[in-house]
């Protein structure tokens, strides 16, 4: 169940007796790496105590939509920015007639409405409440808005009826969830992925670096490997984990990153540079520190690296090429020269003076430019982002074959 390693879930719970089988699902959910917040309805609370859900996700239990300290804690749009995705299981007859009216009457169905992350539903009902042609209806209308449903079951069911409506067992919820992070769209493709900052070395306790953290780069390698992707990712200094499924190659200086990216770049598909690659580094690295001198004005020689993305973009075979590009003015403009001049066949500008995007924040905000099109993709998390960026170049690159 590795697609489920960090990723944030919202579990809704809506009032039905099958709430208490949200307790064993929010335990496999986090046993799966999941991070796990739950939020309840109301009548959810009478079946199940957000005590027991609390202790089980590790999180504080969200209920209510106008508790300011709630709020101030972490609020209804943060919560819907934060998740991955909103899992409801039991969704009831009752919420889902609400979702399908577009409802914001509590917290759960105000969450689902400022969401932009997928929407799952886990239907759980007496047999003739889902045969009941507005739940039906109700159940088609989500469905063809993009939400999910996971199930119902049948069988017999806790009023004595037997019939469609059971709630599936929260082992198959959890499956069908983490199955929803499986895109396959670059199923059979290698890619490669550069990412973080390098360090250029002055002397052997001193380097020129920037702010990366490697967040960008690491959320499209995990995306990436989602969508069925062999990955090499090939990262300069960080302090964060490499996704699981992605092969981490280390490197420090440009000059290095520039040969891992070289090696077996013949069996590389497509080729995205994250990284914050030094420009320039000292002409000579000092063998022992540089001591402190008398002169007020220390100089500094610098030599020009090579440009990795552009030496791939150039190479023959070509893999398709993508680059970031971080701009702190003139932001689009300075992009499209860098796809000219760089033989690049996308870019993606982000704005790097804002400190809410960009540099080692956990959100971005970028516009995607190739040859033909510009389009924007509005601030979100960076894993999300990185979510949309993948299923655009898997799109992208199968055009150009
Ligand atoms: O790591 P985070 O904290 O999550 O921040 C993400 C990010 C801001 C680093 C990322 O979104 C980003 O913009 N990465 C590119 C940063 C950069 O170096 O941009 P640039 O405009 O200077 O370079 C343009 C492109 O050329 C980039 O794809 C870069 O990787 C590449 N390049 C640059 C210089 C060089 N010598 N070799 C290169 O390959």
């Amino acid at each position: 169940m590795q697609r489920l390693t960090n990723k944030q879930v919202v579990l809704g719970i809506s009032g039905g007796i099958a709430a208490y089988k949200s307790a064993e699902l929010t335990r496999l959910l986090k046993g799966a790496g999941a991070d796990v917040r739950v939020v309840m309805t109301p009548s959810a609370t009478e079946f199940i105590t957000p005590l027991t859900l609390q202790a089980l996700s590790g999180n504080p239990v969200h209920q209510h939509l106008l508790d300011t300290e709630a709020e101030a804690a972490m609020g209804h749009i943060e919560l819907a920015k934060w998740a991955d995705l909103i899992l409801i299981a039991p969704a009831s007859a009752n919420l889902m007639a609400r979702l399908t009216a577009g409802q914001g009457d509590d917290l759960l169905t105000t969450i689902c409405l400022a969401t932009e992350a997928p929407i799952c539903l886990a239907p759980a009902m007496n047999q003739a409440m889902w045969k009941d042609s507005g739940t039906q209806e109700n159940a088609e209308k989500l469905i063809s808005r993009g939400i999910k449903l996971f199930g119902p079951g049948v069988g017999e069911q806790a009023c004595g009826d037997t019939g469609p409506g059971r709630m599936l067992e929260p082992e198959e919820i959890v499956q069908e969830t983490a199955n929803q992070f499986e895109t396959g769209s670059l199923t059979g493709k290698t890619l490669f992925i550069t990412a973080g900052p390098t360090r250029e070395a002055m002397d052997p306790v001193r380097y020129i670096s920037n702010h990366s953290s490697g967040k960008m780069g690491y959320a499209i390698a995990e995306a990436a490997a989602e969508a069925g992707a062999s990955v090499k990712l090939i990262s300069g200094p960080v302090n964060i984990k490499a996704p699981e499924r992605t092969q981490l190659i280390k490197v420090e200086s440009a000059e290095e990153m520039l040969s891992a990216s070289l090696e077996g770049l013949e069996n590389c598909d497509i080729f995205i540079a994250a990284a914050a690659v030094a420009d320039y580094r000292p002409t000579a690295v000092a063998e022992h520190k540089i001591k402190k001198g008398t002169e007020e004005i220390m100089e500094l020689h610098l030599v020009k690296n090579p440009d990795i993305v552009a030496t791939v973009a150039g190479s023959s075979p070509k893999p398709y090429t993508v680059g970031f590009a971080a701009e702190t003015k003139d932001v689009l403009n300075y992009a499209r020269g860098k796809l000219e001049r760089k033989g690049l066949d996308l870019i993606i500008a982000n704005d790097v003076s804002r400190s809410d995007i960009g540099f080692n924040s956990d959100e971005n905000a970028v516009t995607v430019i190739s040859q033909q099109d510009t389009l924007e993709l509005p601030q979100a998390s960076k894993r999300q982002l990185a979510g949309s960026l993948i299923e655009l170049i898997a799109a992208q690159y199968k055009a150009t074959k």
